[in-house]
């Protein structure tokens, strides 16, 4: 999206509750890759019209989506995984000081590893991938059985900072997550058990919908 255009949106945003603009300047001084504030918006918006019971979110950073997500839905029984120490650490410590810390179960993993772990908190209406870039399709693989009948999927970075409309990337590292995000893309959208919208906001969120 131009940037202008994207700018007046993040200005017609309401302020957060004091909690959250403390952990988004956190994140910009940490240097943490948080979700952009007009796509968590957008995945809040459609989460209030989704209404899921329970959700798996994969890449808790340090815990800004997932309190985000618990404020949002006070209902909702929110599972999050993250494999980074430092940032795991941080999550425990911004949501055991939160109201949010019923809703919130957070789990220390790598999740290409800890499947079983996750399997006995049973099923999800709503999963959120915003992890490994890299690994976007395993996950999908991996969490999908245990999404419900009517479930979403949502992940985030699918446009990737428009890297994926760029055919000179210099950077090899870079030009093969982008070739793995593209090919999630294409996969995803392709899916004959999903229905698929990507939506270009924040950095491009994917909404999929599990067909019965
Ligand atoms: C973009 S950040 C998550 C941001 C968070 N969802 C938010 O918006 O507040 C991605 C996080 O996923 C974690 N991560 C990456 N690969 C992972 C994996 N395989 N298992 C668990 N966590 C992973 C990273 O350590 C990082 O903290």
């Amino acid at each position: 999206m131009k940037d202008e255009i994207h700018s007046y949106i993040e200005s017609l945003i309401k302020e957060r509750d004091p909690l959250f603009k403390e952990m988004e300047q956190f994140a910009i001084q940490h240097n943490v890759p948080i979700m952009e504030l007009a796509g968590i918006e957008v995945l809040l918006q459609l989460l209030n019209m989704q209404r899921p019971a329970r959700i798996l979110e994969i890449g808790t950073a340090i815990g800004y989506s997932a309190m985000r997500m618990a404020a949002a839905l006070p209902e909702a029984e929110i599972v999050t995984i993250e494999r980074d120490n430092e940032r795991y650490e941080q999550a425990v410590l911004n949501i055991s000081k939160s109201e949010y810390q019923h809703q919130i179960n957070i789990l220390k993993g790598d999740a290409l590893e800890i499947v079983n772990e996750v399997k006995d908190f049973g099923s999800f209406d709503a999963i959120f991938i915003d992890a490994a870039k890299g690994q976007y399709m395993r996950f999908f693989e991996l969490y999908t059985p245990f999404l419900s009948k009517n479930g979403y999927v949502y992940t985030d970075n699918v446009l990737f900072k428009g890297l994926v409309v760029n055919d000179h990337i210099e950077n090899k590292r870079i030009r093969n997550l982008v070739k793995k995000i593209k090919s999630y893309n294409e996969w995803i959208m392709n899916h004959e058990q999903y229905s698929t919208t990507i939506i270009p906001v924040g950095d491009g969120l994917a909404i999929s919908r599990k067909q019965n």
